[in-house]
């Protein structure tokens, strides 16, 4: 019926939005620069040495490490603070259901799944503020899921 291919109409406008958030252009002085998925179990977490302590690492010159748990409703750590002109790979798990980690105004939006580490390399050349929100929906606070990233 007619039904039914509106539906995969749908679906197929559906994935399109989401190939083109994931693949669309690099905004605001930010560059993506990798992505793989590696594995934490979350039931680990706590006892993880990087995401026990969520936090932000130097390894480098300008080069960073970001550790960072999203919970119902928060993220860790808050803000995320990162200088000019530096290369963050970001490692992003969450600790209790499916969030995501979306930094306002780029192309960053990852989704973090618990037992899951999502990683991304990402360069910031001008100070500035971005807001980092949640898109997956994760409870009753997920419209109020909000973080804070800071190029400093
Ligand atoms: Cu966390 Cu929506």
């Amino acid at each position: 019926t007619y039904e039914k291919l509106w539906l995969v109409a749908a679906m197929l406008l559906i994935v399109t939005f989401i190939a083109t958030i994931t693949y669309g252009s690099v905004g605001l002085g930010i560059a993506m620069v990798g992505d793989q998925q590696p594995t934490v179990e979350p039931t680990e977490l706590s006892d993880d040495e990087r995401f026990g302590d969520p936090r932000v690492e130097q390894v480098g010159e300008n080069e960073y490490e970001a550790y960072v748990v999203a919970q119902t409703f928060r993220y860790q750590p808050d803000p995320i603070e990162v200088p000019e002109d530096s290369q963050v790979t970001f490692y992003v798990t969450a600790r209790d259901v499916i969030h995501s980690f979306s930094i306002v105004g780029t192309n960053v939006n990852t989704m973090a799944i618990p037992g899951e580490i999502a990683e991304m390399t990402v360069e910031f050349d001008e100070v500035g503020e971005y807001g980092v929100v949640c898109n997956e929906y994760c409870g009753p606070g997920h419209h109020d899921m909000e973080g804070e990233l800071h190029v400093v």
